[in-house]
């Protein structure tokens, strides 16, 4: 969407994963969807050096609106979960050098019951210009998929003319794929929209990650081809700091989603985060690949199902940024030897190689020299590759 927005992917912090809809801030008032969890995690970007790396934004999920509108239709925060009201917290995000965004849904309620957008799209769209939100997450459930075609480039529009720059972020493919019904071109919603779901969501599993990355390595429809400035598609949320990965699972994620010029959404507890997580979300070499301002999201060349697969993306230096995953998790490091003619590659002075992880120097390679990495269970080995 050429809105300004989104040139390189966004990067921020997004609470639906690891809060979910936890609305008992009475017996749990850490964790509750209110405005001290944002506000709390907000903190925590700042003090933590998240922003400094490029974390910039906080999303509100489902879960924050009252159950009614008001008497003139307009959108209300739950006054007791959000007492000083989102404007509020749209400025006190601003004075901490970040931005604000939000959820609402195309249909009549969103996903957990609460007032969706459908019939009060402009009114929706003017409420959130005037509380200086800065995104919105637009969701689809109770909706009618047929009318996304329409009813997304229609919110586009309302947000548009609202004048107040706003990042629109869509699951309009994914709730077209999960209706079965054809998904509209993604040329089409690229010009509508900023970010763009079109897979399941990412639950806190290695499971779930594979199952992504082989969607996204199956590249139906070339949906790989529409991202770029200003637009980009959206494997949902990182889930590096929660439960469910080991650390090099989460290598894996988070250096895929850096391959994927995806948008690198954490959903975490910033506040009890580990120590590994922490400096991988920080690592500033992965973070340079998924900002690359080229945001070519990286194809898979080739897979071995159940072992390794090769993936490439390429950077706006002329150079290569290339993951090998090792979906494998039979407990030794795989031995991968291949050479850049093998992958593919055809610079005839050869490449300088550095691994991305530790920015540690591998060396000089002929074109046809071969080489010899090994990479961790189900964890990645991530390579830039310079032509010489
Ligand atoms: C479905 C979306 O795909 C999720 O990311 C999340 O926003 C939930 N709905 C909220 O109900």
């Amino acid at each position: 969407l050429d809105n300004g927005l989104a040139r390189t992917p966004p990067m921020g912090w997004l609470s639906w994963e690891r809060f979910r809809c936890n609305t008992d801030c009475k017996n749990d008032p850490e964790h509750c969807i209110s405005e001290q969890l944002y506000k709390r995690q907000a903190d925590l970007m700042v003090s933590e050096g998240y922003r400094d790396a490029g974390y910039e934004y906080v999303n509100i999920d489902d879960c924050w609106p009252a159950m009614e509108r008001d008497k003139d239709g307009r959108l209300v925060a739950d006054p007791e979960r959000f007492p000083s009201g989102i404007r509020a917290l749209s400025r006190y995000m601003h004075s901490k050098g970040l931005k604000l965004g939000i959820y609402e849904d195309f249909g009549s309620k969103t996903c957990a019951g609460y007032p969706g957008s459908e019939f009060y799209m402009q009114i929706d769209a003017n409420t959130f210009a005037e509380w200086e939100v800065d995104s919105l997450k637009f969701d689809g459930c109770n909706s009618d998929p047929k009318d996304m075609p329409y009813g997304y480039p229609a919110m586009s529009f309302f947000l548009n003319i609202t004048g107040h720059p706003i990042m629109f972020s869509c699951e309009w493919p994914l709730y077209e794929i999960m209706h079965k019904l054809p998904v509209s071109d993604y040329r089409t919603i690229a010009k509508t929209c900023n970010i763009w779901r079109n897979y399941v969501d990412v639950e806190d599993s290695w499971d779930s990650i594979v199952d992504i990355i082989n969607m996204y390595g199956k590249d139906e429809g070339n949906f790989s081809a529409a991202a770029g400035p200003g637009g980009f598609n959206d494997p949902d949320m990182l889930v590096v700091g929660d439960y469910g990965l080991s650390y090099y699972q989460q290598k894996a994620q988070f250096g895929m989603w850096a391959l994927f010029a995806a948008p690198l959404m954490m959903s975490n507890d910033l506040s009890s985060i580990g120590a590994d997580a922490k400096a991988l979300l920080l690592n500033k070499n992965i973070i340079a690949i998924n900002q690359d301002p080229l945001g070519n999201q990286a194809i898979r060349l080739f897979e071995v199902p159940g072992s390794l697969s090769v993936w490439v993306k390429k950077l706006a230096s002329g150079g290569l940024a290339i993951g090998i995953l090792n979906v494998n998790n039979q407990g030794t490091p795989q031995k991968y030897t291949t050479a850049f003619s093998d992958l593919g590659f055809t610079n005839k002075n050869g490449y300088v190689a550095r691994e991305a992880f530790e920015n540690k120097l591998l060396g000089k390679y002929a074109l046809d020299e071969k080489f010899t990495i090994y990479v961790d269970p189900t964890s990645i080995y991530i390579m830039i590759a310079d032509p010489l």
